[in-house]
């Protein structure tokens, strides 16, 4: 038998540390990635354009990303504003798991019925209880992780019945029996408000997205190293357009004050979101980041 020289046996050494750490660095990463929920949050989606740009691209974005959730602002989804079961059915096929609401829940008849049928389509939490549907939801992913999603509206310029605050205080102690994992929709017209509601439920919930305002802003951040924030999500719909809306109809109602009918643009379109990593065993936001698909 020929012994081996040194340099044979070095090599054969590093080999096999360069295997061990690469498995070790493989193993790391798929545990974290077990640990770890994705969420994939969508700024409020647009009309038809915008329901149909989900249907279209969004089980591949939801692939692209390694979304373990999928939540979608629809309280603008129908043509002519608010959520028909029509427009809420298509978000559902498009792959949306839960759909928020806000100021415009309400808007169209048709859906008083529907939402009480549908456990993850929500209204604004802080109306009355006797109004139909209800204003937060528990998912569970298909690992069995829990996520409680909350659809909350702010008070300046909008119609909020209860303080989201207070509201906030009692449902968070309520839903953190059942899970850790909690994101909140809030659903506001001013920064200041959406900021400061963040900031007071800061290492209490996962996420704090803000919806309303259709422009996505860059201020991502993690509050109080937990508490993933973003001021607004921005908007699905038609690009060159206003808010989504056909531009003649909104310089029309600013030139007139007339009442005016905003029919959905038409064009190409974008999607706004974020993406949130959470620890599901924890609830704390590890990453908040922008994620927009064109
Ligand atoms: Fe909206
Ligand atoms: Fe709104």
């Amino acid at each position: 038998m020929i012994p081996l020289g040194k340099g044979v046996v070095n090599r054969k050494f590093k080999k096999s540390i360069d295997f061990f750490c690469f498995r070790v660095t493989m193993f790391l990463a798929i545990t974290e990635r077990l640990i770890l929920m994705r969420i994939l949050f969508i700024g409020d989606v647009v009309s038809g354009p915008g329901t149909t740009f989900l249907l279209d691209n969004l089980w591949n974005i939801r692939k692209e990303c390694s979304a373990d959730v999928v939540i979608a602002n629809g309280e603008n989804s129908a043509d002519g504003n608010g959520i028909l079961p029509f427009s809420a059915d298509r978000l559902f096929s498009a792959g949306v798991d839960i759909i928020t609401g806000g100021n415009h829940s309400f808007r169209r008849r048709e859906i008083y019925s529907y939402i009480d049928e549908q456990e993850y389509l929500l209204r604004p939490v802080n109306y009355p209880t006797d109004v139909p549907g209800c204003g937060y939801c528990i998912y569970t992913t298909d690992r069995g992780d829990k996520i409680a999603v909350i659809s909350m509206l702010g008070t300046y310029m909008l119609d909020a019945f209860d303080c989201p605050f207070k509201t906030a205080d009692r449902l968070i102690e309520k839903i953190s029996e059942q899970t850790k994992n909690i994101i909140i929709d809030f659903h506001a017209e001013a920064t200041s408000e959406k900021r400061a509601f963040a900031e007071y439920v800061a290492g209490r919930v996962s996420a704090v997205v803000g919806t309303h305002t259709h422009v996505q802003t860059a201020d991502e951040k993690i509050l109080s190293d937990y508490t993933g924030f973003i001021t607004d999500v921005g908007m699905t719909g038609v690009i060159d357009s206003i808010l989504g809306v056909k531009k003649e109809d909104v310089i029309y109602r600013f030139t007139t004050k007339m009442p005016t009918r905003f029919n959905a643009a038409t064009g190409d379109c974008e999607m706004n979101g974020v993406l949130i990593d959470i620890d599901a065993k924890t609830g704390k936001c590890t990453n908040i980041e922008r994620y927009n698909k064109k």
